[in-house]
Parts: C-alpha cells; structure tokens; sequence
C-alpha cells in the first residue's frame, strides 16, 4: 500500500522540538523526505539522526525564519538536496508574554518577524518551486490565541491572528496553482514552549478551560498536519483546524 506522502518532500521550520519534532518524524515515518529546518542546528541533526535510525530520509538545515536570505537558502538547499519541493509546514514560533505597555518595541517586532513574517517569507520563496512541481501545499502553525485573545499575550495574539487570515489570502491567491494553504491551531500542547508553565497552575488551567480531560501531545498535532499535506486533503484549503480538546466549543 502506498504510504501517505510517498515521494513527496518537505521542508518543517522549528523542527527541532515540540510540534515541530513530532511531525518531522510523522511525516518520514508516512514516507516524506523530511528537511528538518531549525534555529539550532544541533536540534535539527539530532531529529535527522532519529529519522535515520527509523529508514527514514532527512537533511538538517539552520535557518532563522524571519530572515529573507536564511529562508532562500534553507529553500534552495532543500532543492538542490532533494530536487523539489512539494510541502512547507511553516510551523517555527516564540510565544513571549505582556501587554502594549508591559513589551518593547523590539520585542513587538522579534514577535511579529517570528510568528508572523515567517510565514509570509516562506510562502514567498516557496511557491515558485511548488509551482514547478504542479502544484504543492503549506501549512501554518497558529494557535487558539490567533482565534480569541487572552491578557498578557498582545504580540502573541496579534501574529497568530495575522497568521490565521494570511492563510486565507494565500489559500485564495494560488489556488488554480493546485497551491493549498492551511492553518492548524493548537490550544495547550505538552511541548518545551510550555514546559516552563508550573504544573499545578497548568491543572487549573486545563481544569478550567480544557473540556476534554488530559494534556493534548505533539503527536497528535503532527498527524493532523500529515493529513493536511495528503492528497486525501487535496480538496482542503483556507482553513482553520483547531486542536484543543474542546476549548473553542463555547464556556465550559
Ligand atoms: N505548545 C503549545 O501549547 C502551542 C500552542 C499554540 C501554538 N503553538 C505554536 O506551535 C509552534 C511550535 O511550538 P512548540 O510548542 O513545538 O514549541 P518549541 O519551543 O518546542 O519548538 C519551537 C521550535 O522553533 C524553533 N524556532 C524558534 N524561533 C525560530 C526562528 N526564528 N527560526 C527558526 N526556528 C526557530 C525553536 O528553536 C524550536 O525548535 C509555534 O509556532 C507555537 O507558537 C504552540
């Protein structure tokens, strides 16, 4: 049987850890050529050495992903590497805290560059190659704070956000391009990013606001976004995927 991104190659920012990790490893384990694009390079050599030990096929590549030049060459390596490419999983972010008054200027915009320029720039450099190959398709990596804000997050909430309506635009823009875009939004995710959360606040949190009892693992982001970049979704585009056991739903 025909694994599901057999011969498909593709390029996931922040791969390094958390989300990004997991789907690394969900989308060689589905049978993708995986470039696992990182910040560290060492976390992204340590990911490929873990796909290798599986049969997989990866390459390690540093990159920052609010820079143009970086997301050029992580794209032109990932070419030259594996002759195409055929998914982005724009997936790479920070998540700093404050309010307007409690954040600098250059934090705003550290935010903005990361979370949400990224995004723009991938696209960007990505498509021309997609298009090459007939078609292709991006994933973005939101999160709930992009649907409905919280105190203490301005920056945050306002990429996320961003994120979720540029989707929209590319989804549109490049759709007769056989181009999709698509956005997954992940609620509260046991990862590093939020490995620094005190786990008794943490228990009242979920207890709270989460319906559906348990932490949600990176795993199960991954394989959402294995689908999203499928062929079973070739008819998927635009579109908000939410995964946070139940909090969008309404006031629990
Ligand atoms: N964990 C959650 O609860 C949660 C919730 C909602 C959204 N998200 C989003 O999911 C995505 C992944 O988060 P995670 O929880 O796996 O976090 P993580 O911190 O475990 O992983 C993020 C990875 O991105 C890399 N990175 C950061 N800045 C970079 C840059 N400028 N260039 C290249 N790489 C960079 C880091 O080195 C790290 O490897 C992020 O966009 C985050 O905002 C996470």
């Amino acid at each position: 049987m025909q694994q599901q991104l057999e011969h498909k190659i593709a390029i996931i920012t922040g791969g390094g850890s958390g989300i990004g990790r997991a789907s690394c490893l969900a989308f060689a384990e589905a049978g993708a050529k995986v470039v696992v694009a990182n910040r560290t390079l060492a976390k992204a050599e340590a990911v490929v050495e873990e796909i290798e030990a599986n049969g997989g096929e990866a390459l390690p590549v540093q990159v920052d992903v609010s820079q143009g030049e970086a997301v050029q060459r992580m794209i032109a390596e990932t070419v030259a590497h594996f002759g195409g490419l055929d998914i982005l999983f724009n997936n790479a972010g920070i998540s700093p805290a404050g309010s307007v008054t409690e954040i600098s200027e250059a934090e705003w915009d550290t935010c903005l560059d990361i979370d949400l320029k990224s995004i723009f720039l991938g696209a960007k450099y990505a498509i021309p190659k997609l298009k090459k190959r007939g078609g292709g398709t991006i994933i973005n990596t939101a999160g709930t704070l992009g649907i409905r804000a919280c105190r203490g997050k301005a920056a945050y909430a306002a990429a996320k956000a961003g994120a979720i309506n540029l989707t929209r635009s590319i989804a549109l823009d490049y759709a007769r391009d056989h181009i999709r875009c698509n956005v997954i939004c992940p609620g509260y995710i046991d990862t590093p990013l939020t490995a620094d959360f005190p786990s008794a606040e943490r228990d009242v949190f979920l207890d709270r606001f989460q319906p559906l009892p348990g932490l949600i693992q990176a795993e199960e982001v991954a394989a959402l976004a294995v689908y999203l970049a499928s062929d079973a979704a070739k008819m998927v585009t635009g579109q908000r995927f939410v995964i946070d056991g139940g909090q969008q739903a309404g006031i629990f």
